[in-house]
């Protein structure tokens, strides 16, 4: 089965100090390519013979999977975090005090791993130990080292494709930024979620599809009109689009709603 990518679960433009055009560009080509990366691996997993293939296949492939899956999963629970800011619910806010000596202790804590990573690359993350029943800090410097038993509800991106576009070098303004932006609604419901349920992203207020199953279901109905409505920095920042659609401005959906036909051909259509 393949691996299907998940909406971006906020609009970039409502985030305070992150660009729209650092978060389709992160989005689309660091955890979009994660995903194409994972689904092309077990493709040639699934064609490997277990009896005839070399052990280095086995090896290359199955730790290239690892790492794709973990940053799959890690860059979700690093956009689901983010969104309009909303404090952290009582109980949560409480539990992690308690591990910590302190919510201010906790954020000291991670803020500074996060600084410490700046220059380097890797994920701050705050997992619950099952082993221990207590909130923990950790620190990863690829996609592979995390706790055994941990459950990651909130994840810091430290790789420099995260923020080096707005910030350059500025690894603590960017640790601010993200830390201003937590939407702690959503990372307490994937504390509070059943282990081994996936760590989702929240009940959206509109329908969403992946674009593979988008695809799969819209493209080829009669008289289907895919139209690609990102604002235009995220439209200029992309590097692709979906197959057959046409990009119209957002802002000007009144001027072209009455008159929308199918064309399927064309990449990108005159303003009105
Ligand atoms: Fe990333």
């Amino acid at each position: 089965m393949r691996y299907a990518i998940k909406p971006l679960p906020f609009t970039p433009s409502k985030l305070s100090g992150l660009s729209e055009k650092l978060l389709a560009s992160h989005y689309e080509n660091n955890y979009g390519g994660a995903i194409r990366r994972l689904n092309a691996i077990r493709g040639e997993l699934a064609r490997l013979d277990p009896a005839a293939a070399p052990i280095y296949a086995w090896n290359g492939l199955k730790l290239e999977e690892l790492i794709a899956a973990n940053s799959a999963v890690l860059h979700e629970i690093y956009f689901d975090s983010l969104g309009p800011a909303a404090d952290p619910p009582a109980d949560l806010a409480a539990a992690i005090a308690r591990d910590f000596g302190g919510f201010a202790a906790w954020r000291d804590e991670f803020m500074a791993m996060g600084r410490a990573l700046g220059g380097g690359s890797g994920w701050v993350v705050l997992a619950w130990s099952a082993r221990e029943e207590r909130f923990v800090n950790q620190r990863a410097s690829d996609h592979t080292q995390f706790l055994a038993e941990g459950r990651p509800i909130l994840a810091l991106d430290m790789y420099e494709h995260a923020y080096h576009m707005d910030y350059g070098a500025r690894t603590p303004a960017y640790v601010e930024a993200f830390m201003r932006n937590i939407d702690w609604t959503k990372v307490a419901q994937r504390w509070r979620a059943p282990a081994g349920r996936a760590a989702g992203v929240a009940s959206p207020k509109i329908p969403v599809i992946a674009p593979e199953a988008f695809l799969e279901r819209f493209a080829t109905a009669d008289g289907a009109i895919i139209l690609d409505v990102r604002r235009p920095p995220a439209f200029t920042a992309g590097a692709d689009m979906l197959r057959g659609a046409v990009w119209r401005n957002p802002e000007r959906l009144m001027h072209y709603k009455g008159r929308l036909r199918p064309n399927p051909q064309k990449r990108k259509e005159p303003e009105p």
